[in-house]
C-alpha cells in the first residue's frame, strides 16, 4: 500500500500565555512525537478522549495550525517547510470536514456563492459545470443553490458543506466528529454518504469520532489517542477482536452492549490528567488496572506487536496479557 501521508515526531506544545504581562507560563502538551502513517485510499479511524489531542493532529496535519516540530509528509514533500505560496496545490488536495454544519456556512451566502467560493480562492474559472455536478452526487437538486443555509436541516447543511470540501477533487480528507451535532436519525445517511465518495473520488480520510460503532462501520484501521500520543493503531478486525493496550479496552467497554456475560471489565475512572502537567512513565498509568512499578517511571514506545499492529504498553513486551 502506498502511504499518502508520513507523520514523524509531530509536536504541538500550546503555550500557555500569562494574561497580564504576555509571559509564557507553561505548555499544553496536546501533541508528542506522534508517528503515524496514513495509506492511500484507506479510513482511518481516530479515537480518544476528549481533549486527548485529535482536533490537533487534524489540524497540524493539514498545517490549518503550525506544529511546535516534527514532519508531515504528504506524496513525498515535508508540507510544514512549505511557504504558504507553496501550499496552493496541498490546500486543494486536502480538505476538512468541521463537526458543526450550522456554523461552517456563512449564513449571508447563497449554496452556489459558498461553493463557487473554492474556485475564486484557486482562480478557477468555468465553475458552473462542476457545482451542478457535485450538487448531484451529494443527494440534493439543483434549485438549492438559490436558497440560503439556514433555509436546511443539519443534515442537509452537512451534505453542502461535505460538497464545499469535496468540489475541487480533493485526494485527502480529514473528517472531524462530521456527524456528531447531528440527529442519530441523519448520520447514517451521512456516514453513507462519506462511504460512498471515498469510492467515487478515491478519497483517503482521517475521520476522528467519539462514537466507536460509527468507528467501526467506517475505519479500515484505528488509532486510539491518549493525552497527545498513538496508544494503539491497529487494522479494525484486529482493533475490535485483538486490542491490547488497557485503554483501548476501557473505551470499548465504556460502549454499553446488552449481554448475560459477567467478565472482568476495565472501566475508567477519573478524568483524563491535564495535558499540561502529564504523568511520568507511561501516560495511562494513573488510571490503568494493570500499573506495574516500571509504568510509573519508564516511558513505553509504540513497538508494533504483528504487521498492522502497533502498541504502547508495557505488558505487550512480557505478553501478561
Ligand atoms: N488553541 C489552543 N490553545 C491552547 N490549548 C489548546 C488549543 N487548542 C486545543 N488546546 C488544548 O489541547 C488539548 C487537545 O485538544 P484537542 O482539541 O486537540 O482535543 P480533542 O481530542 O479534539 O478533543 P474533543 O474530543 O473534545 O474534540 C486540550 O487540552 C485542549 O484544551
Ligand atoms: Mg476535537
Amino acid at each position: 500500500m502506498k502511504k499518502l501521508f508520513e507523520i514523524k515526531k509531530l509536536n504541538m506544545h500550546y503555550p500557555i500565555v500569562d494574561g497580564l504581562l504576555g509571559n509564557v507560563k507553561g505548555y499544553v502538551y496536546a501533541l508528542n512525537n506522534v508517528d503515524l502513517e496514513i495509506f492511500e485510499n484507506e479510513i482511518l479511524g481516530l479515537v480518544g478522549e476528549s481533549g486527548s489531542g485529535k482536533s490537533t493532529l487534524g489540524n497540524c496535519v493539514l498545517k490549518l495550525i503550525e506544529p511546535t516540530s516534527g514532519e508531515v509528509i504528504f506524496n513525498g514533500e515535508n508540507i510544514l517547510n512549505k511557504k504558504k505560496k507553496d501550499l496552493k496545490e496541498f490546500r486543494k488536495k486536502a480538505q476538512l470536514i468541521f463537526q458543526n454544519p450550522y456554523m461552517s456556512l456563512n449564513p449571508r451566502m447563497k449554496i452556489y456563492d459558498i461553493l463557487k467560493e473554492p474556485f475564486i480562492v484557486h482562480k478557477i474559472k468555468d465553475c458552473d459545470d462542476a457545482i451542478k455536478k457535485i450538487i448531484k452526487l451529494i443527494g440534493m437538486d439543483e434549485e438549492v443553490l438559490s436558497r440560503y443555509p439556514h433555509e436546511f436541516s443539519g443534515g442537509q447543511r452537512q451534505r453542502i458543506a461535505i460538497a464545499r470540501a469535496i468540489i475541487l477533487n480533493p485526494e485527502f480528507i480529514v473528517a472531524d466528529e462530521p456527524v456528531s451535532a447531528l440527529d442519530v436519525s441523519i448520520q447514517a445517511q451521512i456516514i453513507n454518504l462519506l462511504i460512498e465518495l471515498k469510492e467515487h473520488l478515491n478519497l483517503t480520510m482521517l475521520f476522528i469520532s467519539h462514537d466507536l460503532s460509527i468507528i467501526k462501520y467506517i475505519s479500515d484501521r484505528v488509532a486510539v489517542m491518549y493525552l497527545g500520543e498513538i496508544v494503539e493503531i491497529a487494522s479494525k478486525d484486529e482493533f475490535f477482536c485483538n486490542h491490547k493496550h488497557p485503554y483501548t479496552e476501557a473505551l470499548l467497554n465504556a460502549v454499553p452492549v446488552i449481554s448475560e456475560e459477567k467478565t472482568k471489565k476495565i472501566i475508567l475512572e477519573g478524568d483524563l490528567p491535564s495535558p499540561s502537567n502529564p504523568p511520568s512513565g507511561c501516560k495511562f498509568h494513573t488510571r490503568c488496572p494493570y500499573v506495574m512499578d516500571k509504568c510509573r517511571i519508564e516511558h513505553p514506545e509504540l513497538k508494533e506487536l504483528a504487521p498492522n499492529h502497533k502498541v504502547r504498553c508495557f505488558l505487550c513486551d512480557k505478553n501478561l496479557k
